[in-house]
């Protein structure tokens, strides 16, 4: 992080507390409710976090709040719930029966509105047709479809019957998702024929067979028929949607399941080249999805409440699925691209079911600004009463655009900072209670015990620099890395001794409010996708004319990092343009289109220190274009870096 962003951001000075009339209709209504909260949470949090959990279903009410040996916790022991059954059966009863659970549009405009009895109804017939493929309690399937209803079917259906789903991005090339069902060990794969994006549709059944040609954990794959497009279906292991629950039945009692059986794995990048499996569990994450939708959003009943977020990353999963089904709430989601057919798509959604709570990311708002104030103004906005980002840090302007053209000055905006690892949001205004200022995502939750601190653990004053750290274990926390318990105590729990070490670098202002300034690890933040740039970097070396890469971020007005990657090539091939071409469209085939570098440099060599570890710091200076670059003393070779700066010229 440069000085220079250090900076602007302390010059941020605009402070805006919630309205009146906002703080009198919130949950919270108002500060002093609010650290009374945290104050009690602080003093028992076992009590504090029981409370929540008692007000969803048990089917079994637990012995134990919280069995805790760093780096491994249970919560809820002994309850036994099912969070299929909190999200549907659970509103049966109530006036919620008939109300949109989910209301979906498709891009090309179709509009589908599902109630909680519709689908319960889906649901419970698409256990049962897992279950007639002999699907068990401890499986795991991998989900790897579009934005359709079926997904969240298809999840919720694991959930009801125990076996663990893994979720996919539908942007993930073959090979990744071949890696990811790998991993997992994976029973069966749900997907469809393809889905629509910008219109034109994505082949996801020709990245299914690609993969499938490595993955031989899988029996069977059930196919939602969505675009109609011509696919091949593999006799004996292919099977249509639509045809397997013709016949299913619609009974499927919810299993009681123990408080901390797996419930899914959602894979994320971290500092190695392969992707790690995050665990989360049922209880634990059931309750803060449940709370945090319920608070951060100010979430009421006659709320129409709409995600942005693609249910293949975790945002999707705890705010889209989980979160808003379990407070009985009707959550929108939308199949495609926000500029499809016209750049106003999003707000033609809005002013088309009067939607009330809106939450994107700030490369979505970035790029809205880029777009032009025209777009929204076209619309009718006023049913808005809160907006939410999420995903990367907001850059202050971006944040004022967005109230002013999109919540009409009159919305709070809530910048909730989380993780894949967290399960749901740790820290974000409660928009009824805690001011907020542009950029900062205010002050952790009730519970959540956050610091920023050097690499021993001490806290760093007032506004310095450090590491952000989570000192107690919360509910929703990751449980392990899926096969790797290890890696899990190491990656978080050792880099900074008796903490949770988030990789982020942040700072606490004289409030005490938290500024994150980014990943200080070796991830990329590339329009709210987390990167790891060993992926990119192993992506690129299994091109055969590259011997070396580094891969760094730079930073991006739109994709907030962009990625640059250094590479040298092996001996006999000659760099020329069209190489760079090609390792481009390898890196998409590797992983997906996201993570393609958008800058790649041939050099002769990497700049290294005198132990071998190429210095990727001065690469990022070299990659951003700052004319100094930092301290070069430990430089194995210095003509690599007057080398690399020629070639910039
Ligand atoms: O660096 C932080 C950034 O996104 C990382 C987590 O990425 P992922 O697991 O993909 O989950 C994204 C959605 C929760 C964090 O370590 N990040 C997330 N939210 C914010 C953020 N950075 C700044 N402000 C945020 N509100």
């Amino acid at each position: 992080m440069s000085e220079k962003n250090i900076e602007s951001l302390l010059k941020e000075k605009r402070v805006f507390p919630p309205s009146a009339a906002f703080s009198s209709q919130a949950h919270i209504k108002g500060l002093d409710a609010y650290e009374e909260i945290s104050r009690k949470a602080l003093e028992d949090p076992e009590g504090y976090w029981a409370g929540i959990a008692s007000e969803l279903h048990w089917f079994e009410p637990w012995k134990t709040v919280l069995e805790w040996e760093l780096p491994f916790s249970k919560w809820f022991v002994g309850g036994k719930t099912n969070i299929s059954f909190n999200c549907l059966d659970r509103h049966l009863g109530t006036p919620r029966k008939n109300k949109i659970a989910i209301l979906w549009e498709g891009e090309p405009g179709e509009v589908r509105a599902l109630s909680y009895q519709m689908l319960h109804h889906e649901v419970c017939k698409f256990a049962n047709v897992l279950k007639s493929f002999g699907l068990q309690k401890g499986d795991r399937a991998t989900i790897y479809m579009g934005m359709v209803p079926e997904l969240p079917v298809a999840m919720l259906a694991c959930a009801r019957m125990g076996v663990m789903h893994n979720v996919v991005f539908g942007g993930f090339s073959a090979e990744a998702l071949r890696d990811r069902v790998n991993d997992s060990q994976s029973r069966m794969l749900i997907t469809a024929d393809g889905g629509y994006r910008r219109g034109t549709t994505i082949a996801l059944k020709k990245s299914v067979d690609d993969a499938l040609a490595g993955a031989p954990s899988v029996e069977k794959v059930i196919v939602y028929k969505r675009t109609g497009d011509p696919i091949n279906m593999v006799a004996g292991r292919d099977v249509w949607w639509h045809e397997a629950m013709a016949v299913a039945s619609a009974d499927f009692p919810a299993e009681a399941l123990d408080s901390e059986h797996p419930l899914f794995m959602l894979y994320t990048s971290g500092t190695t080249g392969k992707p790690k499996g995050v665990v989360h569990t049922t209880g634990g994450y059931m309750t803060g999805t449940y709370l945090t939708t319920k608070w951060v959003f100010d979430l009421k009943e006659e709320d129409t409440y709409w995600c942005t977020a693609d249910i293949g990353w975790v945002t999707g999963h705890s705010y889209i699925v989980y979160g808003p089904l379990l407070n009985g709430a009707t959550s929108v989601m939308y199949e495609g691209a926000p500029n499809f057919p016209e750049p106003d798509r999003f707000w033609s959604i809005i002013e088309k079911y009067r939607i009330n709570i809106f939450y994107t990311a700030p490369t979505a708002i970035r790029t809205f600004v880029k777009w032009g104030d025209q777009w929204p103004a076209k619309h009718d906005l006023s049913s808005l009463r809160l907006l939410g980002t999420v995903g990367e840090p907001i850059n202050p302007e971006a944040w004022m655009w967005y109230r002013k053209n999109i919540g009409g000055d009159r919305c709070p905006i809530v910048d909730t900072w989380w993780q894949t690892e967290t399960g749901s949001i740790l820290i974000s205004p409660v928009p009824g209670a805690v001011p907020t200022k542009p950029g900062s995502a205010t002050r952790p939750l009730p519970g959540i015990v956050a610091d920023v601190v050097d690499r021993q653990g001490n806290p760093v004053g007032p506004n310095q620099g450090g590491f952000l750290v989570l000192r107690r274990p919360w509910p929703s926390m990751l449980r392990t890395i899926y096969g790797d318990p290890e890696r899990y105590h190491r990656q978080y729990w050792s880099e900074i001794p008796g903490m949770y070490f988030t990789g982020d670098g942040a700072r606490r202002d004289e409030d005490g409010y938290f500024w994150i300034m980014g990943r200080i690890d070796d991830v990329i933040n590339v329009s709210g996708h987390r990167i790891g740039t060993m992926e990119v970097e192993s992506a690129l070396v299994s091109h055969p004319t590259v011997a070396e890469s580094a891969v760094v971020g730079r930073p991006d007005d739109l994709k907030g990092q962009g990625i640059v990657a250094f590479v040298t090539l092996s001996a006999g091939n000659q760099a020329l343009p069209a190489l760079k071409e090609e390792l481009k469209i390898h890196v998409g085939k590797s992983i997906g289109s996201f993570a393609k570098p958008d800058e790649i440099r041939f050099t002769d060599s990497l700049p290294k220190t005198r132990s071998g570890k190429i210095m990727r710091r001065l690469l990022r200076d070299l990659a951003s274009g700052a004319k100094t670059v930092g301290d070069t003393t430990t430089l194995e070779d210095f003509s690599v870096l007057a080398k690399l700066r020629e070639e910039e010229e």
